[in-house]
């Protein structure tokens, strides 16, 4: 078993290159199904969410090569409609395959995905849009099988909640119904953007992507081509978090600075110089952080709850007492265990935390509670006077590239060691 071991007190300066994004990856990987011949996918993160979403598209008849960070899919021959349920089990977000499919076979057998670490994660808006769209759902014994008696056929779609999976699963369907789909109270991520642009650029016609109102054309058929994957904005994030709990001086390239609207403003809230130079964003950290007033997150344009564990790790060191408010997924405070066993003070109730700066935490051995926890405990590594242990890091290895070789170019002590827990009881 893996784990991240850390020696921390060491200021980080230099600059790092971000990596493509997971969260649009995942939904573009899932469209190369539905578009016909080869799609050619650059700066395409190599991490286990990826793999098992090759896994799927193979599965499913797909052909693939990787060629670095690209990777090259041909679904010319793919016509599968299942997904077994053991690789629905290994990614939640499978789910997004489910309107790819149903645009190219009008059926599809998926088992339903079911909750995770960070909350329950139900999948209703997606069977309604599904519905909308002229689709039959028989749902038993945890299978959905999906059937589409006539045609995919516009329709409009007003979601509840704008959430990002449920409008990738629209756009992805709706992109090859007959007649006009208007998603209305559609998610707004840059990833939902990059989607589109790939899609059209395969001949969709969609307007309005990232906007709460998307139109959709539907088309006969769409053509496969070339893409390059967006920033990871979320990974962007952790780095710059990672320069401002260890008082450093680091820069993350290759970014898109706006897709960080809502997470630049609490950086100099807390006290951070921040500058940006086209892609790149400079941060220098302040020999004290400030505190956070009050964070909330929220869908996007607002702060994105997959930084709200890392910066957490923040307001556990900075000056005074800092208020945060999970807003989207109702069990996302796992990493605050883990914390306290570092010195933290931290407080919860129901989705608050109330957080009271602390001189210093200390190094102890932690475990991942999921992704974004994981990497919370690694950037509190990184500021702990002594050593720390991250244990269950193959939740850190789904969504974080060479995590700890970037971490070590801009001078963190971190390795990452292979360990017996034989006769450790992990929580
Ligand atoms: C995407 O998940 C991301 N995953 C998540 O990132 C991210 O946290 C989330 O969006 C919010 O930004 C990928 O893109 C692969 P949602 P998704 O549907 O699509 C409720 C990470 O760390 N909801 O917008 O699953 C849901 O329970 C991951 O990289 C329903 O009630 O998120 C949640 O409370 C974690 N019914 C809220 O909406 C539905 O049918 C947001 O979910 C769908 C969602």
């Amino acid at each position: 078993m893996a784990s991240l071991v850390i020696n921390g007190g060491r200021r980080l300066s230099g600059s790092i290159v971000a990596q493509g994004s997971k969260n649009s990856a995942l939904p573009i990987l899932a469209a190369t199904y539905l578009v016909n011949g080869k799609s050619v996918i650059h700066n395409c993160p190599r991490l286990s969410d990826v793999e098992s979403t090759l896994k799927i598209l193979e599965n499913l008849g797909c052909r693939i090569e990787r060629r670095g960070n690209d990777l090259v899919v041909d679904s010319t021959s793919a016509f599968g409609y299942e997904i077994p349920e053991n690789l629905m089990r290994e990614m939640r977000s499978s789910v997004i395959f489910l309107g790819a499919i149903l645009g190219k076979t009008k059926k599809a057998v998926i088992s339903t995905p079911g909750g995770c670490e960070i909350g329950l994660r139900p999948i209703d808006l997606h069977l309604f849009a599904m519905r909308k769209l002229g689709v039959e759902i028989n749902e038993e014994h945890g299978r959905l099988e999906c059937s589409i008696p006539k045609k995919l056929k516009g329709a409009k779609i007003t979601l509840t909640f704008p959430s990002v999976g449920a409008t990738e699963n629209a756009i992805l369907a709706a992109s090859v119904a007959e007649g006009t789909t208007t998603i209305i109270n559609a998610a707004r991520e840059p990833e939902i953007s990059d989607l589109c642009d790939f899609l059209n650029k395969c001949g969709a016609k969609i307007s309005g992507a990232g906007e709460s109102i998307i139109i959709i054309e539907g088309v006969k058929k769409l053509e496969a081509t070339e893409h390059a994957v967006i920033c990871d904005r979320i990974v962007a994030s952790t780095y710059l978090f990672a320069g401002a709990v260890t008082g450093g001086d680091i820069s993350v390239k290759n970014t898109v600075p706006a897709h960080l609207g809502a997470v630049l403003p609490v950086l100099e809230e807390a006290g951070c110089e921040i500058s940006i130079r086209c892609s790149e964003i400079r941060l220098k950290a302040p020999t004290k952080l400030h505190r956070i007033d009050k964070l909330i997150t929220q869908p996007y344009p607002g702060f994105p709850t997959d930084a709200q564990a890392p910066i957490m790790t923040l307001a556990t060191i900075a000056e005074g007492t800092s208020v945060i408010v999970e807003n989207i997924f109702e069990s996302r405070f796992k990493h605050v265990p883990e914390l306290l066993r570092m010195g933290a003070k931290i407080r919860t109730e129901g989705r608050v935390a109330v957080i009271d700066g602390v001189e210093r935490l200390y190094g102890a051995s932690v475990v991942s509670p999921d992704l974004r926890g994981g990497s919370a405990l690694v950037l509190a590594g990184l500021c702990a006077n002594g050593v720390t242990e991250v244990s269950e890091i193959k939740h850190i290895d789904r969504g974080y590239e060479n995590f700890e070789t970037n971490l070590c170019m801009i001078n963190a002590d971190i390795v990452r060691t292979e360990k017996d827990y034989g006769n450790r009881k992990e929580k």
